[in-house]
């Protein structure tokens, strides 16, 4: 059996900053409102005609990984793309980009676990290279959310936290003889699918009901969110699945070199860090900057915490998400 490592990583978010002062002059919302309940300053949205959508962010993110990577894109054996905001209904994002950086015909495989879909892709690609399937895989988390939320009053409770962007990991097979990623953990609930939910469109909802049904009170095509059952259960959830990695592998809190949580809300991050005891420099947070981009979030906050130094070798990483589904999970690794 072989084990995989984190071979190369790489980000890509829109230059459009937007500030929690730009949010409020076209919804009932402010500055301090968001910073007290989310930590967020500001996010980036793509712009229309800046040429950005999912998948476009997502090959960005994934050229600088393949580069730092040290190999050539048609190197890649399978591409994993994690999001929840496609460019189209169908194909999925994954075949995008590999038409984008000019890879033949490999397998290109979508993941649809929402916040927890890097985390997923991520366990999926390891399990291919445990297996020597492949020595290659490229795993992607791209979203554009700009594009898709209600903008007003009326969904200021979401609208505000979410933010634009990509990130992407090459992750190969471990040839330097020791560490890598040690174990992933998945876990989902489907009995709080409606908690956090996109309902249309979709065969369920599709688009022609819509514009009949022309819904001014319960709109389907905006996410809807009970943000405070989400937040409770997260932070048990993100508690949880940490621990389970670590006991898998014989070890403990005070291993953690660095918990790169999903960013969903500085506050849950915050919850965590103090529960766990763990100091400022053991935890990465950029929701500040960016949101929560969702998919997207661990690997933009994976690649800046390394880009800044404070990720190497032999050092325990800890990945963990939670989110729409529900969905949970953490990944164990000793960097390698
Ligand atoms: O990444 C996927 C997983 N997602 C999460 O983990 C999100 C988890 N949940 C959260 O982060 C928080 O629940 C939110 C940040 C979404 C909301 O914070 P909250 O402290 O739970 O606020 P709330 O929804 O209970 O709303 C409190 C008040 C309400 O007003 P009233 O009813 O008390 O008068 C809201 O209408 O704040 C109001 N409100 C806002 N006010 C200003 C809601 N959104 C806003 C806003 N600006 N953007």
């Amino acid at each position: 059996m072989y084990t995989s490592r984190i071979s190369g990583l790489g980000f890509y978010v829109p230059e459009h900053v937007v500030t929690n002062d730009d949010l409020s002059k076209v919804m009932d919302t402010n500055d301090a409102w968001i910073q007290e309940r989310t930590g967020i300053k500001e996010r980036r949205h793509i712009l229309p005609g800046d040429g950005n959508t999912t998948s476009v962010m997502g090959t960005k993110a994934a050229r600088i990984a393949i580069e730092r990577a040290g190999i050539d894109p048609n190197d890649i054996e399978l591409i994993i793309f994690a999001t929840l905001s496609p460019d189209m209904y169908f194909p999925g994002g994954g075949v995008q980009v590999q038409d984008q950086l000019g890879i033949g015909t490999v397998p290109a495989l979508d993941v649809r676990n929402q916040c927890s879909g890097f985390v997923y892709a991520l366990s999926t690609a390891d399990q291919y290279i445990k297996t020597g399937m492949y020595k290659n895989v490229l795993v992607i988390g791209s979203e554009n959310h700009s594009g898709g939320l209600d903008m007003t009053t009326r969904g200021r409770g979401v609208s505000v936290i979410f933010g634009d962007g990509a990130g992407a990991a090459v992750v190969s097979r471990n040839e330097t003889g020791a560490g890598g990623i040690l174990s992933t953990h998945l876990h989902s609930e489907g009995k709080h699918k409606d908690e956090l939910a996109l309902q249309g469109p979709s065969t369920g909802y599709w688009v022609p009901q819509i514009i009949e049904e022309d819904p001014q009170e319960d709109i389907p095509y905006y996410p809807y969110m009970n943000g405070q059952f989400v937040f409770k259960n997260a932070v048990v959830r993100f508690s949880e699945v940490i621990q389970e990695g670590l006991q898998a592998n014989g070890l403990g809190v005070d291993d953690i070199a660095m918990l790169i949580p999903h960013q969903a809300n500085l506050r849950i991050s915050q919850f965590i860090q103090k529960k766990f005891g763990l100091s400022d420099d053991q935890v990465f947070n950029n929701i500040q900057k960016y949101g929560n981009t969702t998919a997207a979030s661990i690997p933009i906050a994976l690649t800046e915490a390394w880009e800044a130094g404070k990720i190497k070798s032999g050092d325990l990483v800890v990945l963990a998400a939670f989110g729409s589904g529900f969905t949970w999970g953490s990944a164990i690794i000793r960097w390698a």
